[in-house]
């Protein structure tokens, strides 16, 4: 089980998590209007190393301006923020950070003008996302992915995830573990929370960023390892379903479940049906970078204490 952490942040101030609430008025609620991120804690040598938080902040930031919503916070004011309320709460394990910005404005119309965007934040206790040691059995979701041209899907908005929730549970209900998105076109998106990536005679493919994706920080670092310490190439060019039962390797990538193989597809199975060579290679690169233990990488984690 996860352990939500007593201390949150919410309206400019620390408060006990029990306490920190929105009222039930609040636009984000009723009109999915919040940007938020997902960012991992990984305790390590006496410390504990964000992974990629600059990053993760720049995507909230630019998400929030997307969205169009009145909000500003510098990244030093963020850091502080963050640090503090990781002090405050003793953490020394691994944690995933959800920070939101999110309309709190009561009045009843839909609009972001007048939206009250307040920053909130609170921390869990995290182990791993899915199990992934056995490979994950996808299914190609009935529910298309929505596009860029309906909610920026850069943004990481929290009215898009009716969209994700609604993959991911038609899957689970089937007995799958996950769904793949597909776009208008028949070209793969994405998982209901993770990137996809395939892999064909030792070539990696990704669907591109134009493929009504998240920009995952997580799929970021990926592909430039793949290329800088793999030498692997990697094509970001839009696929279909039916490429997608032909890959050799199926793996996600996401904050959450760094990575993770994809066993079948539909039912079909991926490639041998086992974890392949560069899940595998991938996996321990990205196990050590998390960790501050990757040399070439550093840059990626920063210490709290
Ligand atoms: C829809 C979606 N795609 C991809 C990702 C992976 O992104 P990241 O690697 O930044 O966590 C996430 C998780 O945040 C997500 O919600």
């Amino acid at each position: 089980m996860n352990k939500t952490y007593p201390f949150a942040y919410i309206r400019g101030k620390v408060v006990k998590i029990k306490d920190a609430h929105i009222p039930i008025q609040s636009k984000v609620i009723h009109y999915g209007l919040g940007v938020y991120t997902g960012i991992r804690g990984h305790w390590n040598n006496g410390n504990l190393y964000l992974f990629r938080p600059k990053d993760h902040f720049e995507r909230l930031q630019k998400g929030v301006q997307m969205l169009g919503m009145p909000w500003t916070m510098s990244y030093s004011q963020f850091k502080k923020i963050l640090t503090d309320l990781i002090k405050k709460n003793k953490i020394k394990s691994d944690v995933y950070i959800r920070p939101i910005v999110y309309a709190g404005s009561t009045e009843i119309v839909p609009t972001l003008e007048n939206s009250e965007p307040d920053f909130a934040l609170y921390i869990i206790s995290f182990g791993h996302y899915m199990s992934t040691g056995d490979g994950l059995r996808l299914k190609v979701s009935k529910w298309v992915r929505v596009d860029d041209d309906m909610i920026p899907t850069k943004a990481k908005c929290t009215g898009l995830y009716a969209n994700s929730a609604l993959a991911k549970s038609e899957a689970v209900r089937a007995g799958f573990d996950e769904a793949v998105m597909l776009n208008r076109d028949g070209s793969v998106a994405e998982a209901s929370s993770s990137n996809l990536f395939g892999v064909k005679n030792g070539v990696i493919y990704a669907p591109p960023l134009s493929a009504n994706n998240l920009d995952g920080i997580t799929r970021r670092s990926l592909i430039e390892l793949a290329k800088k310490e793999l030498k692997l190439t990697v094509k970001e060019a839009r696929f279909k379903k039916a490429d997608l039962y032909k890959f050799d390797e199926v793996f996600l990538t996401g904050t959450a479940c760094k990575i993770v193989w994809v066993k079948t597809v539909d039912k079909k199975k991926i490639g041998t049906g086992k974890m392949g060579p560069v899940a595998k290679q991938l996996k321990t690169l990205i196990d050590k970078a998390v960790l501050n233990e990757l040399s070439g990488y550093k840059k990626w984690c920063e210490g709290v204490y």
